[in-house]
């Protein structure tokens, strides 16, 4: 039986997509059908089709009791709306049904998530519990189990907090389902846990695969545990959202972060020693990334493009809430790699290519502008053999001769500054962000996917991964490039859809 909640989340839902106009979406980002979205959930694949789940409010445009919305695509660009599938409508989920996983097993899907139970304690003050719970479905309606919740805090190691643990991610290995799951440590700050089960309903507690320390944010969630290899190099990927960050150099911004803590796996063990840790992504909104695998082997991410502490909402619309491109991750050369999913390329069209000495005259080139738009553009010196022919090259996107965004190359600081402080929006929030790149034999490769609200920009074969939403009127679509000096510059740019 359907709950009255669900029953009239999708209702709603359904006479709110219709009442959303299309050119109020993006084209091939996936948006949320009605009100807000914040975190991808379940992404995962069954039945032949990869499934999206996520954090959802459908009645407004901000965050409040959360409810899974759900949808599914067959190449990652293309998506369908699905009724929502999950309601905050149990004593043990009462005060929101947050983020999890999804796998399939015995031909059915299970869901596992967090279930937020607010309880008033005897004192009336309220007290917050959260527990992992599974319901279980065909890929539309789901059931919760009547066992729920499967697990609680009382597994942690003792002293763990039992108001923060959350974001249970779970996949299917050798005939084992294995869960990590975001807890905090009696020092405050976020670990790692690892859980298995053979029938998702008896969960055991395997480890603590890794923890904070109070080094890299505090709580860490929304976490990923997945390996990626390249020519017989193994590195196992241990993803994370850390809250209340502190920022370091260029690599980490105060607030809401992404890292990559990479490292070696001994699995016979649960044994994860952490070699080194990364930012996802060093761009303005980008939060709570989550992967699955595919059939032909690739690992796929996607992540909310927003952040929390940022409120850029464009404004005037019924929706609040995209993810990013879903991006294909890779290990080369020493770092985690990603670069937009390949089947993006199958919508290309009209292409159009320039090969331009750009000078210190800002100019635009014949059919390169485009707010829908898949760039890729390779930058050298003129004259390399005689030193350095320019410094810095300044591309502004979302431009009408007033507003704009701007991605400044700075050769000798080896950064990209993405910054949208001129872009027309006139709140006090934060609007540049750098990030430290290199040349590789003297070239610098950019691809920018520019989408009606927002910007990814993927350097040097996806080495490094920017972005950010953008809030420009729709008619600001020239693009125009300047050097302060003479750079060469290969253009190829493609409309999308
Ligand atoms: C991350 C997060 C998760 C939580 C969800 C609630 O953005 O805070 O930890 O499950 O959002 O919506």
């Amino acid at each position: 039986m359907m709950s009255e909640k669900l029953q009239k989340a999708r209702e709603w839902e359904q006479k709110q997509i219709e009442k959303i106009p299309m050119e109020q979406r993006p084209v091939f980002h996936f948006s949320v059908p009605a009100g807000w979205m914040n975190d991808p959930n379940g992404f995962s694949s069954y039945k032949g089709e990869y499934h999206l789940f996520f954090q959802y409010y459908p009645y407004e445009i901000h965050w409040n009791s959360m409810h899974w919305g759900h949808s599914t695509t067959r190449d990652f660009i293309t998506w369908e709306y699905l009724p929502a599938a999950l309601a905050p409508d149990e004593a043990y989920d009462n005060f929101g049904v947050f983020s999890g996983g999804a796998v399939e097993a015995d031909g059915k899907q299970y869901l596992m998530y967090t279930g937020v139970e607010e309880k008033k304690a005897i004192d009336g003050t309220s007290q917050i519990r959260q527990r992992q719970c599974v319901a279980v479905g065909d890929g539309r309606d789901y059931e919760k189990l009547a066992c729920n919740p499967v697990i609680t805090a009382d597994a942690l190691p003792e002293g763990s907090s039992r108001e923060d643990f959350r974001d249970p991610k779970v996949w299917k290995e050798d005939g084992v389902f294995y869960s990590v799951i975001g807890s905090r440590h009696p020092d405050g700050s976020g670990q790692i846990a690892l859980f298995s089960s053979e029938n998702m309903r008896d969960w055991r507690f395997c480890t603590i695969l890794d923890r904070c320390e109070n080094r890299y944010g505090k709580m860490w969630e929304c976490p990923d545990f997945f390996p990626l290899e390249n020519g017989g190099e193994k590195r196992q990927i241990l993803m994370t959202s850390p809250q209340d960050m502190q920022a370091e150099g260029l690599e980490f911004h105060n607030g809401n972060g992404t890292i990559f803590v990479i490292g070696d796996y001994d699995k016979a063990h649960y044994d994860f020693q952490r070699r080194s840790v990364q930012a996802v992504d060093y761009g303005l909104d980008f939060y709570a990334p989550q992967t699955l695998e595919t059939e032909d082997g690739r690992r796929i991410m996607i992540a909310w493009l927003k952040s929390w502490d940022n409120d850029v909402c464009p404004e005037g619309l019924a929706w609040s809430g995209m993810m990013t491109v879903p991006r294909e991750l890779t290990w080369r050369d020493g770092r985690v790699c990603q670069n937009p999913v390949r089947e993006l390329e199958n919508y290309r069209r009209d292409e159009v290519r320039h090969s331009a000495v750009v000078t210190e005259e800002e100019t635009e080139f014949s059919q390169i502008a485009g707010r829908v738009a898949d760039l890729e553009l390779e930058i050298r010196d003129t004259k390399p053999e005689a030193g350095r022919s320019y410094e810095k090259l300044r591309i502004k996107a979302a431009w009408d001769g007033r507003f704009y965004s701007l991605i400044e190359y700075d050769r000798r600081e080896k950064t990209i500054t993405f910054d949208r402080t001129y872009s027309g929006r006139c709140r006090d929030i934060i609007s540049s962000r750098k990030m430290k790149v290199e040349e590789t034999d003297g070239r610098l490769k950019l691809r920018i996917l520019l989408d009606r609200y927002s910007c990814e920009l993927f350097v040097n074969d996806g080495m490094q991964a920017m972005t950010a939403l953008i809030d420009t009127h729709q008619e600001a679509d020239r693009i125009s490039f300047a050097a302060d000096g003479e750079a060469q510059v290969e253009i190829r740019k493609y409309t999308l859809f």
